[in-house]
């Protein structure tokens, strides 16, 4: 599905970007994997031993000189970038709205969607030179409706997805694709104190019970439909906001039946 393709991913270093990075790579991808931390060298390192091809960069998503770098060191290495998946993000810690500070705000809003609105802006230079390319972000459920995050990381997530649908009109008959996928509860991470906290209490059972799937979802769930929304397989997928979450977004209110 992505043979040929030379494709950056952030926050490669845990949870979902980590599992992209692995599929996109199992699918034929050159694979830039980037993160803040040494994660992003253990998921390159994992590609090339099952006999793919990545590498890694350290970098802040939030620092514009690093991500012009990292869609930079694509180009160098690979000869072209063909995609870029923003999905490195901070979940803000979820502190109630009278306790939130401004820090707290700029921190969340930094790397969420000031990195998004960097990873297209850098990378679509590119893009615009060669007539192709594909911006992909992660958003949230949180960027949809509330109960999902804080009031930082909701409104964070909400940028992201005005980010994709202003975008994709500026890139009006480019040849260029942008899109978010808005994950429900997946295992990474970012959500381990809940599920820690739910195995403390004995309460495993009833992560994930609110969507009509009744559980909760793995990284490479959002793996799969990031490296298809990638791929010329979404050619004509354009502007979307695309939730993968078992159907907990379709619902009104609802309180699951208990038995
Ligand atoms: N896990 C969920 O339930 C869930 C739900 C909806 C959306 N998301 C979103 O999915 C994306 C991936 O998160 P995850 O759940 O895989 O969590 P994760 O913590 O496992 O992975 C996030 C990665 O991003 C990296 N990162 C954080 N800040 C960075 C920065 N400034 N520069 C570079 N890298 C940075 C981290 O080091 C980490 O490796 C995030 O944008 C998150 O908001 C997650």
């Amino acid at each position: 599905m992505l043979e040929n393709k030379n494709i950056v991913i952030t926050g490669a270093g845990s949870g979902i970007g980590r599992a992209t990075s692995l599929l996109a790579a199992g699918y034929g991808a050159k694979v830039v994997c980037v993160d803040l931390t040494d994660g992003a060298e253990e998921t390159a390192a994992e590609i090339i031993a099952a006999g793919g091809t990545a590498t890694s960069v350290r970098a802040n998503v939030a620092e514009e000189a690093e991500v012009e770098a990292f869609v930079q060191t694509c180009v160098d290495q690979y000869g072209r970038i063909d995609g870029i998946y923003a999905n490195a993000g901070v979940s803000g810690g979820r502190k109630p709205m009278n306790e939130l500070t401004v820090e707290d705000w700029q921190r969340t809003l930094s790397v969420n969607t000031v990195g998004v609105f960097l990873a297209a802006k850098h990378s679509l230079k590119h893009f615009l030179a060669q007539g192709h390319g594909a911006i992909l972000c992660t958003a949230s459920v949180a960027g949809l409706r509330a109960n999902a995050g804080g009031v930082d990381y909701s409104a964070s997530k909400a940028g992201v997805i005005s980010i994709v649908q202003t975008t994709a009109y500026q890139t009006y008959g480019t040849g260029v694709r942008i899109n978010a996928i808005c994950p429900g509860l997946i295992e990474t991470g970012m959500t381990k104190p809940t599920f820690d906290l739910a195995r403390e209490r004995g309460k495993e059972d009833k992560i994930g019970q609110i969507n009509p799937m009744k559980r909760f979802g793995q990284p490479s769930e959002i793996g799969e439909m990031a490296c298809f929304l990638l791929s010329d397989r979404a050619s004509y997928v354009n502007g979307q906001a695309v939730p993968v979450d078992g159907g907990l977004s379709s619902s009104h209110p609802w309180v699951y039946p208990r038995s």
